[in-house]
């Protein structure tokens, strides 16, 4: 077939291609146009023809190649319509699916629930400041002028004002709540603490407490114990078992450390509770008289029973944690995990 009906019979076809996707309209100009395209053998062979028909064969071409363009032209056209098109018939009006909702902190959970089975034993929560003075955190709990805890390792002082420091524990808001309240009282009170520590898988410059304060005339040994059973019970499930052990704080005489039965069944129990199948959860004991004293309370009318405990440990006990700096990373892939709890 001669160089002139071979485009006559190419436009032809040209011109009743029709196309189905972008893509296709891309590899239509590929094979036409492109650097190896078809368009290429079609000018060699005009190259090749004798020169009298060249006028003519050019003026073809030319309209060949236009016609391939706007054959282009019209397919992504087509194209933006459609997508016009589709949009102009999404419905606007429909219900979303719902922002996507983010997830309380595991502590936030934890915090929330304790505080919820004090309250329905009568506690009333308090707060007080992150910042302090020496005779809130140390000397109006009777800890002695040489008390190690006072040590600059153990506690961020401010250094501008040395009787300024960090709270070490949340029983500096039992000092300010008994001298501003009159007995009898049932306090909670919940927030974070400072220890000037390492940072590890255990341990943490930054944690939070929940203090518990009883006073009224006639509170006994045997009201806090079973304050305390009864938390672990509504927390940990009906048949929790805990322990006391005796302990020493300077401003509760006696004093406990309380254990719950964590199991001795499996390795992870085993390493965990050390092989003893106990877990330890708070601190606590009988508020000393000399602590009463202190904040103005009669102690030969009045006594009182005391207990802290770590939000992070019982969190990590509730929901088996086993590294204490996943509370602090922010990272979504672990508190996605609380997802739905309150
Ligand atoms: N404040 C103590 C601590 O941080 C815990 C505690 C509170 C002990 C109340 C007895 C009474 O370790």
């Amino acid at each position: 077939m001669k160089l002139k009906e071979q485009i006559q019979s190419w436009l032809e076809e040209v011109e009743a291609k029709t196309f189905s996707s972008a893509d296709d309209v891309e590899q239509f100009r590929i094979d036409w146009l492109g650097r190896k395209g078809r368009m290429k053998d079609v000018m060699a062979a005009f190259k090749e023809s004798p020169n009298e028909e060249k006028r003519e064969l050019g003026k073809l071409i030319n309209q060949f190649k236009q016609s391939i363009e706007s054959r282009i032209a019209a397919g992504l056209a087509a194209g933006t319509s459609d997508a016009i098109e589709e949009s102009a018939v999404h419905d606007w009006t429909r219900p979303d699916g719902g922002a996507p909702a983010g997830a309380h902190h595991p502590l936030s959970v934890v915090r929330r629930e304790i505080i919820g089975i004090l309250e329905r034993m009568g506690f009333v929560v308090s707060e007080g400041p992150e910042i302090e003075d020496d005779w809130h955190v140390f000397s109006g709990l009777n800890f002695p002028e040489e008390h190690p805890a006072r040590d600059m390792q153990d506690t961020f002082f401010v250094d501008r004002n040395p009787d300024m420091l960090l709270r070490t524990h949340t029983s500096s808001v039992q000092v300010r709540e008994m001298a501003r309240r009159e007995p009898p009282m049932r306090i909670i009170m919940p927030g974070r603490v400072f220890r000037n520590e390492a940072i590890s898988a255990r341990a943490h410059c930054m944690f939070h407490q929940i203090e518990g304060l009883y006073v009224d005339k006639g509170v006994s040994f045997a009201d806090l114990k079973q304050t305390l059973l009864r938390f672990a019970q509504e927390f940990f499930g009906a048949d929790t078992k805990i322990r006391l052990r005796p302990s020493y704080f300077p401003f509760t005489e006696p004093s406990a450390e309380v254990d719950v039965y964590w199991g001795l069944e499996t390795e992870v129990d085993k390493r965990i509770t050390k092989g003893t199948g106990w877990l330890e959860i708070l601190g606590c004991g009988m508020v000393d008289p000399a602590v009463l004293e202190a904040a103005g309370i009669d102690s030969r009318e009045y006594a009182g029973f005391a207990f802290g405990m770590g939000v992070e440990r019982i969190t990590m006990l509730k929901y088996q944690i086993g590294d204490l700096r996943a509370f602090f990373e922010s990272d979504l892939r672990f508190l996605r995990q609380f997802q739905g709890q309150y």
